[in-house]
Formats: structure tokens, C-alpha cells, sequence
């Protein structure tokens, strides 16, 4: 059987896991917001009109920071449509999704749904369209206590307290041609400094994001990081990642490595920002937010899904890139937040995109159930479980070839350690499929550890790689008891399923 050995030691820590890593996004795209998490009428919304099933399943899945309200939606919307009573509000045509937009749904609304839900919001500007007044007259409308014009419309729409709104990005994907008023890096590295400048002149205490690269692919990688940054260091805290995988051509082993390209694509974001850094003698660290993350089929809704939308003319909202997750994808999902948590010191915020339905860990059916996709498993266990300092780990690992990133680690781990508790928690995915992984975790300046809890995601009992969770079963793929994991020798040996993400409580 092949073989790995993880080395851990308590003095070898990389800093605090962030608990923004742990973030969702809810667009208005398809049936994320519509259906999604709000549908009046159905038998389980509130008086609100929220979902309360869906909401129990976000609670349990444990998003900290929801990203708000898009996406390439956002490029084109007037965020004044969605607030005020709601029988006045417009109804617009969404040019990013071709989808009619009624507007029912919006600011106070989405407030509402995100402390029910006990989420930070994480709010997205339009800087497609437009620019730095609607900008700075959102962040009046949203966190300026009353008194001046915008504020005191918040008040009169029913908001007597601020929503004090912390966290926010400045427009989305504007490298990419696709998008709504896409541009120049120097065309948004200025306009990003001036929107910045403005919001902060209303309030100082807002952090902000500007908008890096759609992916490491981009023609534009690296030099549009280093031109908007040029410009907007001072001003803005964090720049952007966005990263979608998917199984192309049948090729798993690939797409089961394809962390390895997650950890390349942080760390050369990381150079360009320390380079940016060095060469403007700034003092203040810009960090990463990794703000759109997931397995996305994207070929799929190039190939047809789009042209079908397109073709059966404007409709609120559609069916739009509902993939159902199997095995194999929620093991990419755990190794991405396994790298996701290897770079927390700079990774400081990160939403898998998006929270229900639209490429979702949950999923909703219009006046019928709401259920959890395989992917809600990883992020449910590593949001829950991570907590205290990040682990520098040393691994060393068996091999498996792939086409796409040559010879790679048959596993791939994360862990933290608390030292208010002493627990120790390792998050480890067996890349290959058809073998199982002889592990071995050397602790170091641990004390006396047990196992006190092992649970894995594998391929269930007459399952395949590619089962699922459907309306009528599921619970197909969920965590399950991993059956053999203990301390010997003050050594933790435990036996990794083939095709499996893994978490070993140790205290
Ligand atoms: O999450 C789906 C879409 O993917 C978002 O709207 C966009 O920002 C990205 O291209």
C-alpha cells in the first residue's frame, strides 16, 4: 500500500486561522436569491419570505461571510432599484444572466436574511456601470447613523441603525471581456483608487477589495495585480482571487491534483503583491481575499447552457449552472480549502461560490426540499473544526502521475492546532482512487494526543466515484467513521480510503 508520513510540530505555525476563509456568496444569478434562499409561499419561508429550511442548512454549514450581490451581476445594477417598498421597485433586464430582475429581493432584505443567518456581509460595488458617487452614496445609505440625505432614506425605508457594513468589493472581474464594463488594469487600477478614496472619506473603518484576476489562465495574470495595485496600494486592503475546476475529458487524476494549482496561483499573487510592495516602500500589508472558489463545470454553460438561456428569451430566474456534486468533486472542494488554509496568513478571506443552487453545497427545489450537496461535507467539517494557529506541516508522500502537473502527492493535508484546548484537527485527502493511503503523523511538542475522532468522505458502500446526493437520496454521500486510526508509538497510523478527505481529531 502506498505510503505518507505528516510530520507536525507545535512550535511550527504559519499564524491564526481567519474565520473569513470560511465565506459563501449568494448572487442574484438562476436560483440563488429566487427560490433559493427566498421564496414566498413556500411551505417552510417565514413571514420574511426566507427559506427556513435552506437557512437551517446554512447555519449548519457554518459560512461566516457572505459576498453579496454579485458576481457579474453586480457589474450592471443600480443598488437603489432594491430598497423602498417593494411594489415600487423596478423591474430590470440582468444583461449578465439574461434574467429579469424584479427587484423583490435586495439591501434591507439580504440584511435581514444575513442575521438570521449570523453572517458577516460582505457587500460588492458596481464599477461596471458605474462609479465612485453611487459607490460612496451606498456606503452613506449603508453605515452612516442618519441625519444626511442617504442615510435618512435608509431610516425612512426602516432601518433606524446602520447596517455597518465592514467588508467590501470593488466591482467583480473587470479583466474579463464578459464582463460589464470590463477595462484596462490601468482603466480600474484609477478608478479603484478614486471609488476607495471616496467610500473611505465616508467611513474610515470599511476595508476594501480590489478586483484581481478572473484566474490564473487570464492573458492579463500578473500584470493586471501589478498595475492596479500600483495604483491603489494605499487604499485598498485586499486584491481579489477567483478560481472555478472542473473533470475535463474523463482525466480525474488531473482534476485531483488541481490544489496543486490553487497553491501556485496564491503564491505567485503573493509575489506580486509583496514586488508592488517593495518597489512603493508601502508599509501596510495588502492581503488576499479569495472571494469566488469552487468546482464549476464552466464547459457546460460555455457550450450550451448559455446559448439554451439566451434562446428561451427573459425569464426570472432560471435554472442556471445547478451542477450536482459527486465523490470525486467533493475531494477537490476539501483539497482547495486544504490549500485555502495552508496560505492563511495572506489568505484572509475566501467564499466558495455560491451558497445555494447556483453551483451550490445546497440545494433547493421550488416549493419542495431543500437538501446537502456531497461539497457541503468538506466545508461544513473544516469551518466547524479549524481553529487556533495553521500548522506549517512537513509531508512527505507516495506519488501519482497526472497529465496536467506531472508527478504529484497522493495526499494533501492542512491542520490546526488550539492551544486554549490542545486539540489538534488534520484535514487529509487520498488523491488516488483505487488505493488506499498507509498514513503515518509524527507528532512533535504535542504531549500525549489521542484520536478522539476520525471521519471520512469516500465512496459509500455500492457507490462509485461519481455518486451523488439527489432530492430523493440525500444522504448518499456524507462523512462517515473512518475505521482505523490511533496513536502508536506517539504516532498517529491511520488508513486513508481511496478517494477520501479526512478529518483526524486529535486531543
Ligand atoms: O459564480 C458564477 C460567476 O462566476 C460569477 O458571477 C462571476 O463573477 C464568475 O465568473
Amino acid at each position: 500500500m502506498p505510503q505518507s508520513r505528516i510530520t507536525i510540530d507545535r512550535d511550527f505555525t504559519i499564524g491564526d486561522v481567519p474565520r473569513r476563509l470560511f465565506g459563501s456568496f449568494v448572487e442574484h444569478m438562476g436560483r440563488c436569491v429566487y427560490t433559493g434562499i427566498f421564496e414566498p409561499g413556500h411551505p417552510r419561508a417565514d413571514e420574511r419570505g426566507f427559506r427556513t429550511d435552506v437557512l437551517e442548512l446554512v447555519r449548519e454549514m457554518g459560512p461566516t461571510v457572505i459576498r453579496y450581490p454579485g458576481g457579474n451581476f453586480v457589474s450592471g445594477y443600480q443598488w437603489e432599484d432594491g430598497v423602498g417598498p417593494v411594489a415600487e421597485r423596478p423591474v430590470r433586464m440582468d444583461g449578465a444572466w439574461h434574467t429579469i430582475e424584479t427587484n423583490a429581493f435586495g439591501l434591507h432584505e439580504f440584511v435581514d436574511w444575513a442575521r438570521a443567518a449570523d453572517v458577516e456581509i460582505m457587500e460588492a460595488i458596481n464599477l461596471g456601470t458605474r462609479g465612485v458617487e453611487e459607490a460612496r452614496s451606498l456606503v452613506e445609505y449603508a453605515n452612516h447613523p442618519g441625519g444626511t440625505y442617504w442615510s435618512d432614506l435608509r431610516r425612512r425605508n426602516g432601518a433606524e441603525q446602520p447596517f455597518d457594513i465592514k467588508l467590501w468589493c470593488l466591482g467583480n472581474e473587470l479583466d474579463g471581456p464578459w464582463q460589464i464594463g470590463h477595462k484596462t488594469a490601468a482603466e480600474y487600477g484609477r478608478l479603484a483608487q478614486e471609488t476607495a478614496k471616496a467610500m473611505k472619506l465616508v467611513d474610515d473603518s470599511i476595508e476594501l477589495v480590489a478586483v484581481g484576476s478572473s484566474n490564473r489562465g487570464m492573458p492579463t495574470f500578473g500584470t493586471w495585480e501589478h498595475t492596479v495595485l500600483t495604483h491603489a496600494y494605499d487604499e485598498v486592503d485586499y486584491i481579489s482571487m477567483h478560481a472555478y475546476y472542473r473533470e475535463a475529458d474523463g482525466d480525474a487524476a488531473s482534476f485531483l491534483a488541481e490544489a496543486v494549482d490553487v497553491d501556485a496561483f496564491i503564491d505567485g499573487v503573493i509575489a506580486t503583491i509583496d514586488a508592488v510592495k517593495a518597489a512603493g516602500k508601502h508599509t501596510k500589508q495588502v492581503n488576499i481575499s479569495f472571494d469566488e472558489w469552487n468546482v464549476w463545470d464552466f464547459d457546460r454553460y460555455n457550450d450550451a447552457e448559455a446559448a439554451e438561456i439566451a434562446a428561451s428569451g427573459w425569464r426570472e430566474h432560471p435554472r442556471l449552472i445547478e451542477d450536482t456534486y459527486n465523490v470525486t468533486d467533493a475531494v477537490v472542494v476539501g483539497t482547495f480549502l486544504n490549500s485555502l488554509l495552508r496560505h492563511g496568513d495572506r489568505v484572509r478571506i475566501a467564499n466558495q461560490a455560491q451558497l445555494v443552487n447556483v453551483i451550490g453545497p445546497i440545494r433547493s427545489e421550488p416549493g419542495g426540499a431543500a437538501w446537502r450537496q456531497t461539497t457541503f461535507w468538506p466545508f461544513e467539517r473544516m469551518a466547524r473544526l479549524a481553529r487556533g494557529r495553521i500548522l506549517q506541516l512537513a509531508v512527505s508522500s507516495s506519488q501519482i502521475a497526472t497529465n496536467r502537473y506531472g508527478d504529484v502527492d497522493s495526499v494533501d493535508a492542512a491542520a490546526t492546532y488550539d492551544e486554549s484546548t490542545g486539540r489538534v484537527v488534520v484535514f487529509v485527502a487520498n488523491r488516488a482512487i483505487d488505493e488506499s493511503n498507509d498514513l503515518t503523523i509524527e507528532l512533535h511538542g504535542m504531549g500525549s494526543l489521542r484520536v478522539v475522532n476520525a471521519e471520512t468522505l469516500t465512496i459509500p458502500e455500492g457507490g462509485d466515484r461519481l455518486t451523488t446526493n439527489l432530492e430523493g437520496s440525500p444522504d448518499a454521500v456524507h462523512m462517515v467513521p473512518l475505521a482505523a486510526a490511533e496513536v502508536v508509538d506517539g504516532a498517529v497510523r491511520a488508513t486513508l480510503p481511496p478517494l477520501s478527505w479526512t478529518v483526524l481529531e486529535l486531543a
